[in-house]
């Protein structure tokens, strides 16, 4: 096939995985933005590579013109979590989406696979607006925590590496490895309420302080210089307390003042 063909046929892929990736990415930031713990890491796609889908159309006998149809991970969606729990949080988030419509849906987290892999897969159907017309295409979403993440990636470039000969060695280490990733995870939910008061505070912390200082450098616009700069030595001074009751106290009384000031130009 020409690759200007291929083209034609992979742009509406790089479409979808764009969208769906900006979709993941402002889940990610809402949470953020409102100083909530977010159940998304990170984000990945790709498009599978002309190279790739020739080998797999090759291995499992497609024709050339049925690849939309038989592959169903041209688009490839990836996205990371810090702990098991937000693994099916995420599940569910999509699963209420109505602009991803699910397949089909593999829990290897609950089962994993022979090789040791752990990840929870969906195949979704989404729908892209082209100059032509909708177009509605398969995409794959992995969703894994960053230790099982860690494992796969390894373990992929091993089997990359070996072809379908790696030793047998090997493929045991790799099952005892992914069995410390098991428990790594496991550990790790133990302690996730501390992790996420910590990340918690720091997070809603951030949002203070760039709120006062946003008000601050909004203040020297409109009111006097001098108590500009005593308001911002105070909020040193508070900052440096690491106090964030005293901090959020703070941040309404710059509120009002703000308000104060926001009202008299309004005049
Ligand atoms: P495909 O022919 O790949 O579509 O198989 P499938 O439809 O049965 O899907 P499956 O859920 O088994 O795997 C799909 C994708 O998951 C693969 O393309 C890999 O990205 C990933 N995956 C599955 N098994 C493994 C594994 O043992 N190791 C690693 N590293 N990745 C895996
Ligand atoms: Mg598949």
């Amino acid at each position: 096939m020409e690759i200007q063909l291929w083209r034609e046929i992979l742009d509406p892929y790089v479409l979808a995985v764009d969208e769906i990736m900006i979709k993941f990415e402002h889940m990610k930031t809402s949470y953020r933005n409102k100083g909530l713990y977010s159940p998304i890491e990170q984000v990945m796609g790709r498009v599978k590579t002309i190279s790739s889908i020739l080998e797999k159309a090759q291995k499992k006998q497609i024709p050339l013109e049925r690849i939309e149809e038989e592959i169903d991970d041209i688009a490839g969606i990836r996205i990371i979590c810090q702990f098991v729990d937000d693994i099916y949080r995420v599940v569910e988030m999509i699963k209420q989406r109505n602009d991803m419509k699910i397949t089909s849906e593999r829990d290897y987290v609950a089962e994993r696979k022979e090789s040791g892999y752990r990840s929870y897969h969906m195949n979704i159907l989404y729908t892209v607006e082209l100059s032509d017309g909708p177009k509605e295409l398969t995409a794959e979403i992995q969703i894994r925590t960053l230790a099982m993440n860690f494992w796969a990636t390894i373990e992929h470039s091993l089997q990359y590496k070996y072809k379908k000969n790696m030793p047998e060695n090997l493929k045991k280490r790799l099952l005892n490895a992914s069995e410390a990733i098991v428990v790594l995870d496991e550990e790790m939910s133990e302690v996730r309420e501390e992790i996420m008061d910590a990340q918690n505070s720091f997070q809603a912390k951030a949002s203070i302080v760039a709120d006062i200082l946003t008000n601050i450098q909004n203040l020297y616009k409109v009111a006097n210089k001098r108590e500009v700069l005593k308001i911002q030595d105070e909020f040193l001074k508070i900052y440096e307390t690491e106090d964030i009751m005293q901090l959020t106290r703070f941040h309404k009384e710059l509120d009002m003042i703000s308000e104060g000031y926001r009202a008299q130009s309004l005049k």
